[in-house]
Formats: structure tokens, sequence, C-alpha cells
């Protein structure tokens, strides 16, 4: 029988990607079969790197894992997610600050697809704290990021904030 993937849409901004989005891709994995970063052009933040740079960052960090996809996407998330033929769409909570907002887009997106789920998984404590606005802010500053994203985030980071590495 051919059996249909099992398939969540993570969406985001990924402005840029931190060591908790990665914490959340990995365990989403133990739930789903594949997991398809999707990386929004239309964000109500606006964001530090373009949606290029946003893609290619965290194509780089998933280079070895076959099991998880990285694309860029433009317009309603709804529409990108049934397209993909995904079964939900996966996203972190952290705490009491991001629920309110959460909630309302898990809403507005079940109005839109009543067929499509939204699976929230809590932030693992060790990146309750951390967010990529947080981090931005910190690298801008001066302030030390290693161990909260990536490598190569760190540097292109850096590079954002004419530092040296
Ligand atoms: O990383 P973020 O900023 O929390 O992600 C928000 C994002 C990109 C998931 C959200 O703004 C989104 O889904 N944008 C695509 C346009 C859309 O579908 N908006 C309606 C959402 S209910």
């Amino acid at each position: 029988m051919d059996k249909k993937k099992l398939i969540a849409v993570y969406p985001g901004t990924f402005d840029p990607l931190t060591n908790g989005h990665i914490s959340l891709v990995k365990r989403g994995l133990d739930i789903f079969e594949e997991i398809i970063l999707a990386v929004a052009l239309h964000s109500p933040k606006i964001p530090l790197f373009s949606l290029q740079e946003r893609v290619d960052m965290a194509r780089k960090t998933f280079e070895h894992m076959d099991n998880v996809l990285v694309e860029p996407f433009e317009g309603l998330l709804i529409d990108y997610v049934r397209s993909k033929k995904a079964r939900a769409i996966l996203r972190g909570m952290r705490a009491v600050a991001d629920f309110e907002l959460e909630f309302q887009m898990a809403l507005m997106n079940r109005r839109l697809d009543r067929n499509i789920q939204t699976v929230f998984l809590m932030t693992d404590y060790k990146w309750l704290y951390i967010s990529s606005t947080l981090i931005k802010d910190v690298a801008k500053l001066g302030g030390d990021i290693h161990g909260v994203v990536p490598e190569n985030v760190q540097k292109e980071l850096y590079k954002k904030f004419g530092r040296m590495v």
C-alpha cells in the first residue's frame, strides 16, 4: 500500500534560526516523518536577514538531515501547508508570552482549513529564554551569542553587525 508520509510544516520568520528552533525540529521528528521548515516572506516582523539569507542559513544547518526540508514560502501559510499535503502546522510555545498570539493564529488557521491541525510543543527549558529578537540585540551590542545559535548563524550575525570573527 502506498502510505502517505506524515508531514508537518514548521513555519516562522527564522530571523535567524536559533538552537531553540533546531531543538523543536528534532523533537518534532519524534512525531512526524518529515518536517518542512517554512521560512516566511510575509511576517509581521521586519527581518534583519533577507529571505534568501534566512533560507540559506537554515539549509546549511539541516543539510545532514534527509527528513528536514527548508523552503521559502509567500502568501498564506495555510495555502502553503495544503500544497505540501502536510497534516499539521508545528509551532513551539515559550511560557505565557507566546500564548495569545499562537492561540489566535492556530484558530485563524483552523477557520481557514479544519483539516489541518496546529501542534504545539513546549520549548525545552534550555531554550525558554532565547528568541531571535533577543539574540540579534545581544549580537548587535557586541555580546557573546555562542551556544544559542548554530556556528554558521553566529558568523552571519557578526558579519551583519560588522564584527570580525
Ligand atoms: O516566527 P514568527 O514570526 O512567529 O512566525 C509567524 C508566521 C510567519 C508563522 C506567521 O506570521 C505566518 O503564518 N505568516 C504567513 C502569512 C499568514 O498566513 N498569515 C496569517 C496567519 S494566521
